[in-house]
């Protein structure tokens, strides 16, 4: 995979042992801090000095993190956990090769990638948990070179969790990406034209566009019993040349009978009138009453 992501890039120099051990010490990152290299020689099967040698290659490579106390121990990069994500994805004939980066999300990075017939596709690699982990790091310095397990599951719970909600609502052609799978914590996506609305200079009829909007939440409201919960003009793309919005960014959604339901709901509509009031003038009725429309008072 020729590219600019390391995990990807990697991927093209990995045996399908290396990738073995890999997964190892995946599997043991969810018992433990780290993964004792005796219990990745038993688990793998392989001889000491063969799992060593494959140690060292993929720790050279950065895909792991080495740990030395009362015994030595590894844990995944990053990196590592992209690498073992793309090689299903590949396996699974989804995704040929990763390409350049599209943007930094508040919790994930987004790349261009192509399938296996050379069609353009978005992939979602979720990072919840890097900035916390960041956090702890600037605080803690002795777990400087310490990451948990915790971090990348915390990933691949909210990307399953993105899947799941984004899976339930596909076959209705509603204006969201239109999924294509997913492994880990990586969503691959259909890539959605336009920019987000944040740096949109022009809108054709900022009020039809805000009624589209209104729309898709009532329907996602009463058919789907689903409210966004992070519908900001970031979380919404507007494609100029056809007029067109599309809504993403949905693992923090939550359903009409989570206890907070009216309360995001009410704040994600007052966030969305409040924006279209000061950047494109409109003024609209009271958020109640449109909050009224999208549940069917
Ligand atoms: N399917 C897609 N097509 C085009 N652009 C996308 C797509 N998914 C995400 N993006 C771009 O990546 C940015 C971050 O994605 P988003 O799903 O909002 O993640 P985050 O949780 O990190 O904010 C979006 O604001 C958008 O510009
Ligand atoms: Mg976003």
């Amino acid at each position: 995979m020729p590219i600019a992501l390391r995990g990807a890039r990697l991927l093209k120099d990995l045996s399908k042992n290396d990738i073995r051990i890999l997964n190892m010490i995946e599997t043991l990152l969810k018992k433990g801090e780290y993964a004792p290299v005796d219990k990745i020689v038993t688990y793998s099967g392989f001889r000491q000095k063969d799992v060593e040698l494959i140690l060292s290659k993929i720790h050279k490579l950065k895909l792991i993190r080495r740990w030395t106390g009362q015994f030595v121990g590894y844990t995944l990069s990053f990196a590592g956990f992209d690498a073992l994500s793309l090689n299903v994805l590949y396996e699974k004939k989804l995704v040929y090769g990763v390409g350049r980066e599209r943007g930094v999300g508040k919790e994930s990075d987004i790349y261009y990638a192509v399938d296996f017939e050379d069609k353009e596709v978005m992939l979602k690699i979720n990072r919840t948990g890097r900035a916390s982990f960041q956090k702890i790091k600037r605080k803690r310095d002795f777990l400087k070179d310490k990451f948990q397990y915790s971090i990348f599951s915390m990933a691949e719970i909210a990307s399953k969790r993105e899947y799941k909600i984004l899976s339930d609502l596909q076959n209705e052609n509603l204006p969201i990406p239109k999924l294509i799978g997913y492994n880990r914590h990586i969503i691959v996506m259909d890539i959605i034209d336009g920019i987000e609305l944040v740096n949109a200079q022009y809108l054709k009829k900022p009020i039809k566009t805000l009624e589209k909007i209104i729309e898709f939440n009532k329907i996602l409201y009463q058919k789907h019993q689903i409210i966004h919960a992070d519908l900001t003009e970031f979380n919404i793309l507007y494609d100029e040349e056809k007029d067109k919005i599309a809504i993403i960014d949905f693992p923090q959604a939550v359903s009409t009978d989570h206890p907070n339901a009216l309360y995001l709901l009410r704040r994600d509509l007052t966030h969305l009138l409040d924006y279209f009031g000061k950047k494109w003038y409109i003024s609209t009725d009271e958020v109640e009453s449109v909050i009224d429309y999208i549940i069917g008072n």
